[in-house]
């Protein structure tokens, strides 16, 4: 299949996927979130997110032989350490311990899959294209939201400028690598695998953040 359509129909479970929560957004999003303790757990959830994706943008760095991936991979490790920062102190000006978070099974398990993948071109479509355009569409839908207070937008602003990038980025890395059979099946799998990780983590999320379950 030629690269640019294989990319195209990647991206349409995605988009379906994003389009599904709008009727209902997730704790994720902070929209259904009534009190700052709620708020503050996502936040502490999120910012695990940020440095569990920094890990393994690091960790993948000596296992990626394509150049740009690698230079890519890099800053974008950076980046989400940059986001950690940001979360950390908005969460510490709140009077919140920001790392006292356990990670929810579901989240463990998430990003344990991709950490799994050993493929440069699965690794970008799980971790980044899959990934980051839902979380890209719900910090969004925050933004736009009224219900979510300014404390939590201004963060999330910072952060949407270099999440933004790497939205387009990882669409053209798999359009110039993922060109055989072999590699678009692999990369179909792994997109797949992260939305039904993905799908779990945010009801796993809804469900502790809002005091409904013990996680
Ligand atoms: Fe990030
Ligand atoms: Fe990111």
């Amino acid at each position: 299949m030629n690269s640019e359509a294989f990319v195209q129909e990647l991206l349409g479970p995605v988009h379906d996927f994003c389009r599904s929560l709008d009727l209902q957004p997730p704790a994720y999003s902070y929209i259904p979130l009534n009190t700052d303790e709620e708020r503050i757990r996502v936040m502490q959830s999120r910012l695990f997110n940020e440095l569990r994706a920094a890990d393994l943008f690091g960790t993948w760095l000596k296992t990626t032989p394509e150049l740009d991936v690698k230079a890519t991979m890099a800053e974008s490790a950076h980046e989400e350490m940059v986001h950690a920062d940001l979360l950390s102190k908005r969460i510490r000006d709140l009077g919140a311990e920001p790392f006292d978070y356990k990670p929810l099974p579901a989240q463990i398990a998430m990003f344990n899959a991709m950490e799994g993948l050993n493929d440069t071109c699965e690794r970008i479509a799980g971790l980044s294209l899959a990934g980051e355009t839902v979380a890209n569409y719900l910090i969004q839908m925050c933004l736009k939201s009224p219900s979510v207070p300014e404390w939590i937008k201004q963060p999330y602003r910072r952060i949407t400028e270099d999440e933004e990038g790497h939205g387009s980025v990882p669409r053209e890395f798999l359009k110039r690598y993922a060109t055989t059979e072999e590699r678009q099946d692999r990369v179909r799998r792994a997109v797949a695998m992260r939305m039904v990780l993905f799908r779990e983590y945010l009801a796993s999320l809804d469900r502790w953040a809002m005091g409904k379950d013990r996680w």
